[in-house]
């Protein structure tokens, strides 16, 4: 193979899976996405952080379709896909894994879990996907036939990645999967959020308030506020960061006069 040959063969193996570039997102007359671009790269861990109200699940709104730009494109594989019907953006390999773990609480588990697979018709495919899912997340195979209403918490955000993952997503958009979880279970959904990256292929799009977590199992970050990004980089640069440091992880910064304190709240300008 020729070296260009080679090289044109790593691009495209390293090619954005997705491109967001210049979106605007409205509420009425509130602009809530304000100019934001981003990329996420295949097999990718990619977190997008930022405190309350700084747009995240806006952002994965408009990314799966729920709600439409009124300005800027949003490149998958190749093909802008701004403004498509939500079930088109399942079919095309993106799924949606809200904020809130919104589950079906009156059907089984198993029945949500079959509802993630809507999309599909290769049932034997459906089929080895729950086995997949009960894989990963055996305490769903043990309640598989309770109502999911019925389930802690943390079992319900299983339950919304399981279903997502039904669907046999490229790219999977996860919002706040750690919101009202006890420490302990939030490292243990974020242990296998990193082993379906790495053992299924699935590239992940993580929005976070939880900064620390998010960081830890991400490969690239952007942080958010007021609708934009206003600070973008690997993830291990992040976690180093001073800024970071400060403002999200609670660490403490040193005063004029030595004495250590908390710092106070700032916003990213
Ligand atoms: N349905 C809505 N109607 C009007 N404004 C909205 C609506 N939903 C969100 N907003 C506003 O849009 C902005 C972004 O909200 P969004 O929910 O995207 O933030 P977020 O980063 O997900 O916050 P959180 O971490 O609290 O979930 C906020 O100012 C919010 O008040
Ligand atoms: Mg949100």
């Amino acid at each position: 193979m020729t070296i260009v040959a080679e090289r044109s063969k790593v691009e495209t193996a390293t090619a954005p899976v997705l491109q967001v570039r210049n979106i605007e997102t409205f509420y009425g007359p509130i602009m809530a996405i304000r100019g934001v671009s981003l990329e996420v790269r295949p097999g990718q861990i990619v977190t997008v952080l930022g405190a309350n109200g700084a747009g995240k699940t806006t952002l994965l709104k408009t990314i799966s379709g729920v709600m439409n730009p009124q300005k800027g494109e949003i490149i998958y594989r190749g093909a802008d896909i701004a403004g498509m019907e939500p079930d088109r953006v399942v079919r095309a390999g993106i799924v949606h894994v809200p904020e809130g773990r919104e589950v079906f609480p009156l059907l089984t588990v198993e029945e949500n879990l079959r509802m993630g697979a809507y999309v599909r018709s290769d049932q034997e495919g459906v089929r080895r996907d729950q086995d997949m899912v009960y894989s990963y997340f055996p305490i769903l195979a043990e309640r598989r036939r309770q109502a999911a209403g019925t389930l802690s918490g943390g079992q319900q955000q299983m339950l919304a990645i399981g279903r997502g993952l039904m669907a046999a997503p490229r790219l999977m958009l996860l919002d706040e999967p750690s919101l009202g979880l006890s420490p302990l279970l939030v490292k243990e959904i974020f242990a296998i959020v990193r082993r379906l990256n790495r053992e299924q292929g699935v590239t992940m799009m993580l929005v976070e308030q939880n900064a620390k977590v998010a960081l830890e199992v991400a490969d690239y970050g952007y942080v958010m506020e007021l609708g934009r990004i206003v600070m973008a980089d690997e993830a291990a640069r992040l976690l180093q960061s001073k800024d970071i440091q400060e403002f999200y992880l609670g660490v403490q910064g040193d005063t004029q006069r030595g004495q250590k304190r908390w710092k106070q709240k700032k916003t990213w300008r």
